[in-house]
């Protein structure tokens, strides 16, 4: 009997010994949070404790709930000797505004790294706000990043409020497994180049249950991306979720298999698009929409494969090839008086396999009419009652 005993208290010491938990509040290492005085020595200290725990180690570092704490542009970088890190926001992050930069071509203000099993999380009170006010001005934005995920495997981010970025709130690049969830990105309608959440070179990614209300793109999908499946976001004000745009500068760019389901675009610029510059090359692929909801909407469905805004544009000979393409169950109102469906596709690579079924957007306005324009745009159109879609070509 006392053996076996003994034996089963070796277990649960080894077992607990295997998953020690560390916890490392930024306070401890001297942050202030006041706001006022720039924490991110703190920040960075705390950091090395957390990344450098030792294999056995899942390590938190804790941002308290009701201070606020300024950084100025930081990097935590891995890889990481810990098991696992945790970052608990509770309390607010803040920039420090444009002219307090001393490097303003920074690319990105809150930089994570080559860290694997990174989980950010807020539990509803965290608040990053990237004060971006004074990197707007008119038109460009030369601002950085707000949050930057790179080189990373099996990244989390939930449960955070994020506001006003300089540029673009979220980027996630060349990273394998991310699930996003529970976020809400806010910044004027008027603010330039603030895309929610920005995606390139990665793959097996998860977004989900957020709300996103910026001057630009809720979500763009770019080069290199593959399996992504988004779910349940309000969108709007805003410009959409957008593939692309690929191929630019002659460039060689593949997208695929990408899922968008029960989704709400609320007096968005556009729905969902898919863009592509004339003159690349690669593809777009096995992508699908369903269940989408448009409120006044300005261009609900978009495919554009002759992007080309600053110069004057021809049907070049190359282009970034899109397929099987599916739309389904697509309801709500569209503010364009011109085309509420438009699929403008290249000659030199048709779009191929669209397939639109149970398609029902009305004009917003009794005295606004849109239809349905394709220009070499082959496929399928089930139920559409609104617009009436028969310009597919077989
Ligand atoms: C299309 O993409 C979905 C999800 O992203 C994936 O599950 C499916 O296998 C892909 N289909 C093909 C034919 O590649
Ligand atoms: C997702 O679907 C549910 C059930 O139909 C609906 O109540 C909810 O509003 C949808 N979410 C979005 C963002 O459209
Ligand atoms: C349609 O009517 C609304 C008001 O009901 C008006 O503001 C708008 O200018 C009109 N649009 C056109 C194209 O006539």
């Amino acid at each position: 009997m006392l053996t076996i005993f003994m034996g089963l208290a070796n277990v649960n010491v080894a077992h607990q010994y295997l998953n020690q938990q560390t916890t490392h509040n930024v306070i401890t290492f001297g942050a202030v949070g006041n706001g006022r005085i720039d924490d991110s020595k703190a920040f960075q200290s705390a950091w090395k404790a957390a990344c450098y725990g030792g294999s056995n180690i899942a390590s938190t570092i804790i941002i308290p709930f009701g201070k606020t704490f300024l950084l100025s542009p930081i990097l935590f970088e891995g890889p990481c000797t810990s098991r696992s890190i945790a970052v608990e926001i509770l309390g607010t992050i803040i920039a420090p505004p444009k002219s307090a930069w001393r490097d303003k071509g920074v690319g990105q203000w809150l930089r994570f790294h080559g860290v694997n099993g990174l989980n950010v999380y807020g539990s509803g009170s965290g608040h990053i706000d990237g004060r971006g006010q004074s990197w707007w001005g008119n038109g460009e934005n030369s601002g950085p990043t707000a949050l930057s995920f790179s080189s990373c495997n099996n990244l989390q981010v939930s449960g955070l409020k994020h506001t006003n970025s300089q540029r673009n709130h979220i980027s996630i690049n060349n990273c394998k497994g991310a699930t996003i969830s529970k976020l809400t990105i806010l910044a004027p309608q008027s603010s330039p180049n603030t895309d929610g959440i920005d995606i390139s070179a990665s793959t097996n990614l998860r977004i989900q249950h957020s709300i996103m209300a910026t001057g630009d793109d809720c979500i763009a999908i770019n080069g290199g991306t593959s399996n992504v499946r988004i779910n349940d976001i309000a969108c709007g004000p805003g410009h959409g979720i957008s593939i692309g745009s690929l191929g630019k500068n002659g460039r060689h760019e593949e997208v695929e298999d990408i899922q968008v389901w029960n989704c709400t675009f609320r007096e968005t610029q556009n729905g969902v698009r898919i863009k592509t510059w004339a003159g690349g090359s690669g593809f777009a692929k096995n992508i699908s929409f369903s269940n989408i909801n448009f409120i006044k909407s300005d261009n609900p469905v978009i495919i554009d494969q002759l992007y080309c805004p600053h110069t004057e544009c021809s049907d070049k000979a190359s282009a970034v090839k899109i397929s099987d393409v599916k739309y389904i169950g697509l309801r709500g109102t569209s503010v364009s008086k011109k085309s509420s469906i438009e699929f403008r596709c290249s000659k030199a690579a048709p779009c191929s396999n669209i397939v639109l079924d149970d398609i029902d957007i009305k004009p917003a306005l009794p005295n606004i009419s849109n239809s349905a324009q394709c220009i070499h745009a082959h496929g399928i159109a089930r139920a559409c009652v609104h617009p009436v879609v028969n310009c597919l070509q077989n």
